[in-house]
This record gives structure tokens, sequence and C-alpha cells, in this order.
């Protein structure tokens, strides 16, 4: 036992000191950020699913049942769809919107994350913590903001008493167990610094507007109760995750930042982006960040039931390394191209709208990066049950047989992509009113 421990010690240890890491923009590497970054490594290796296939198996399971009560419920709700009862659009909703008392029972959310961040809970266990102050302190953040509730070390669940917008100083540095839960009021992160998810685990955010994000000088910023550090320049992301596991990020609606919308990098696994609308912005999703950090195998994400809207060029995600499952997207917009990558990611594409816009875009929805077509054709890139109109077209590479690897042919007959925009209509925030389902 102990010696067990001695070894992963080890292990984790040379893991850190042989593998390059990005910049972390931690200015003073210090033994609290050193410890926490073992952890996060110690957190890569216990979240990484060695049989990822059984992931999305699960997710198309999960997703059956709720398309065959959605098929149900369209039949006794014949006529009443306007004004009539809640809509059951997607089976990730169909966990908690139609229920009328969703602020009551707001901890339901932390039931539903699919896909691989499945069993993400956030501050399920936690109390709940309300903002009312949309004012920010970099240093000694007021009791009552955003800030001062990432900050704390117990578990919470984070609310907002009223509408605001926040704009942060520089980059909001959240710590494990939260939910950032903005249902109920129209929260806006905007034109300051994004929010970091950096070297913790168990986090979901749902419900905000993150828009217009710029890059952060850097300073002394507070990123616990009991410490604070110098951090660089941040980059001008929506939201960083980084080394972090267990994340969901949902109904999040998200536009024209700095650097990336979201990027997911540096030993991050079991992550799920769901629900989110995306606009207006180059680069959008980057997963993985350097060909050499091979720490990004173990890196598996679900992009799922997202709206990548108007104005979008690229990176819808851009991958390395790692597994990436996309299923019941809807994207109506790309200028280069919605899926890139290099390094041999596998990628899932299942049950997606692929629409090409104008005449001067590429119809092409892949794009691979760094290789030779004899290196990229054993990249194992599968398009199931993808939908693709205005000439768009999936170039697939790898094992033809790759989807009988992955489980595909056994999975339950999932959802078509002609469904997407039905799928997707209430991607981005939604509009919660206390006493109504959403
Ligand atoms: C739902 O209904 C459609 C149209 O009748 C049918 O094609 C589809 O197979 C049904 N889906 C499920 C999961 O039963
Ligand atoms: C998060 O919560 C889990 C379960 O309660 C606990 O084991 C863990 O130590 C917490 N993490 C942190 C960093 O507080
Ligand atoms: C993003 O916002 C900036 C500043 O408001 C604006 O100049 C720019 O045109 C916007 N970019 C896009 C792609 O909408």
């Amino acid at each position: 036992m102990a010696a067990h421990s001695y070894s992963l010690f080890l292990f984790s240890l040379s893991f850190v000191v042989l593998i390059p890491t990005l910049q972390a923009h931690i200015a003073e590497y210090d033994d609290y950020w050193k410890a926490r970054k073992l952890e996060a490594i110690e957190n890569l290796n216990k979240a990484y699913h060695p049989n990822p296939e059984e992931m999305v198996h699960h997710y198309n399971d999960q997703f059956a049942k709720t398309m065959i009560k959605l098929n149900n419920t369209r039949r006794v709700l014949k006529g009443t769809k306007e004004n009539g009862p809640c809509e059951i659009t997607n089976p990730v909703d169909s966990c908690w919107r139609c229920d009328p008392n969703w602020e009551k029972n707001r901890k339901r959310l932390a039931d539903c994350a699919p896909g691989f961040a499945r069993g993400t809970t956030g501050g399920k266990e936690g109390e709940f913590y309300v903002v009312t102050d949309p004012s920010d302190d970099i240093l000694n953040p007021k009791p009552g903001t955003l800030r001062h509730a990432v900050i704390q070390r117990r578990p919470l669940w984070i609310t907002f008493k009223r509408s605001m917008i926040i704009t942060l100083e520089q980059e909001l540095i959240i710590t494990s167990n939260k939910t950032i839960d903005a249902r109920g009021a129209n929260v806006q992160i905007a034109k300051g610094a994004g929010i970091t998810v950096q070297f913790v685990k168990n986090v979901i955010i749902h419900g905000l507007h993150i828009h217009h994000i710029i890059t952060g000088t850097g300073g002394t910023i507070r990123d616990a109760e009991d410490h604070f550090g110098l951090r660089t320049a941040s980059d001008g992301d929506g939201i960083s995750v980084f080394g972090a596991t267990n994340i969901w990020l949902d109904h999040l609606s998200v536009t024209n930042c700095s650097d990336g919308l979201i990027d997911v990098i540096e030993g991050s696994t079991a992550v799920t982006i769901s629900n989110c609308h995306f606009t207006d912005h180059n680069e959008v999703l980057l997963f993985g960040a350097s060909d050499s950090y091979t720490g990004d195998q173990k890196m598996q994400i679900t992009v799922a039931l997202n709206h990548f809207g108007k104005g979008l060029v690229e990176r819808m995600p851009r991958c390395r390394h790692g597994f990436i499952h996309v299923v019941n997207n809807d994207y109506t917009h790309w200028l280069m191209y919605a899926i890139g990558g290099s390094r041999n990611p596998t990628i899932i594409s299942q049950g997606n709208r692929y629409t090409a816009s104008s005449t001067l875009a590429s119809r092409e929805v892949t794009k691979r990066v760094y290789a030779p077509p004899e290196v990229w054709k054993k990249w194992n890139w599968i398009s199931e049950g993808d939908h693709f109109e205005n000439g768009a077209f999936f170039v697939s590479s790898g094992d033809p047989k790759a989807s009988k690897k992955y489980g595909i042919d056994k999975m339950m007959p999932f959802n078509p992509g002609e469904m997407a925009p039905k799928l997707t209509q209430y991607a981005g925030t939604l509009n919660c009113k206390p006493g109504k389902p959403c």
C-alpha cells in the first residue's frame, strides 16, 4: 500500500520533470501551486477513462432513451406547443429544465452532466453562496462578489441575486468543487479578463454570457482564501481549462474574446462542453495546445448539443492528441474549417449538422495540419449519422473498421444530424423564471 503510493508519487514527479509544460501564468511557483499541480496530475490519471468508447456508448444510450420519451411527449402535447407545457428537446436538459421548481431544486443539475464529464457534481455538497455585488478586487475580494465565492476552500453552489455585468480586473481563478449557476439572472462576464480553471477538479459553469474578454496584465491575485500569488499576463480566453478534470460547461453564450473562446489544455480530461452558443469569433475551441505535450493523450472531451453560429472561422474544435466525441451539434457557420487537428487525435463525429456557408468559405468540415496524408490517414476521424448541407463534407480517416473498434456499431440508433437544429434550439443561456419551467 505504502510502496504503491510511493511509486505513484515518484511517477508523478518524473511526469512533472520530463514533460515540457506551457506557461501556466504562474509567476511564483510556490509550494501552494506545486501541490496543486501534483494533485492535478493524479486527478488526470484517475479521471482518464481507459475505454473511452464506453462513454460514447453510454451517452448514446441515454440519448436514445430520451428520444423515445421525446417521441411520446410530442404525441401527448400535440397542438399545445406555444404556451403549453415545457418541451423536452434534448437528453441533457430533460434532466432538469422542465421542472417548474427548478429554482428550489437547483442542485438537480449536478446529476445531469453528460459524456466524459459524467459524475461532475460541482458544489453539490456545499452551501449556496449568493453573489450580490458585481465589483472585483483581485487581492482582497469583498464578500458577496464572484471572486470571493470562487476562492473559498469549501464546496459552494454559487448563484446570483440579480442580473449583473461583471468586468474582471484580472483572470478569475476558480477552486475545486464549485458550481457557478447563473439561472434566473442575466450574468455577463464582459470586457475584462476571463475565467481560469487551473489544476482543479469538479467544476460546473452554467448559464453565463461571456464576451469581449481581453488580455489581463497579470499581477498579485488571490487564488484561495489563504493564498495569493503573482501571475503573468492572461491570454484573453473566455474560459481556460488548464490541467483540470471533471469540468462541465453548459448553456453558456460565448462570443468575441481576444484569444480563444474556450481552451482545454495541459493535461485536462473528463470535460464536457454542452448546450453552448458560440458566435463571432476566429479561433473557437482549442483542445491541447502543444504537439509535444503527450500528457494530452489522456484528454477526453465531449462536445455535445452546441450551436456553432454566425461569424465563426475555425477550431470547433482544433485538437491535439486525445479522444474527442463531437455529437449532435449544429454547425451553421465556419469560414476556414469546423474540426481540425494534429498529432493523431481521435475524433468521433456523430449526428451533427454541418452547413457550409458562403462561396468564399471552405466546404470541408475537417482540416489536418502538420502531417502529410500518409501520416494522417492513420488518424481515426469517423463521421456517423452526420448531416451535410450546402456541399459540406467530412474527410474520414483511419481504420474503416474503427467504428467497430469503438463500439459504434453496437450503439443505439443515435439521433440523426437533421435533428441537430431541434436539439440545439435552446443552446446558450436560458431565460429561467422561478416557478416556471426554463
Ligand atoms: C421517433 O420517431 C421517429 C418518427 O416517427 C422515428 O423515426 C424514430 O425512430 C423515433 N425514435 C425513437 C428513438 O424511437
Ligand atoms: C472536493 O470534494 C471532495 C469530495 O467531498 C473532496 O474529497 C476533495 O478533497 C475536495 N477538493 C478540494 C480541493 O477541496
Ligand atoms: C469583437 O469586438 C471588437 C470590439 O468591440 C470589435 O471591434 C470586433 O469587430 C468584434 N469581432 C467580431 C468577430 O465580431
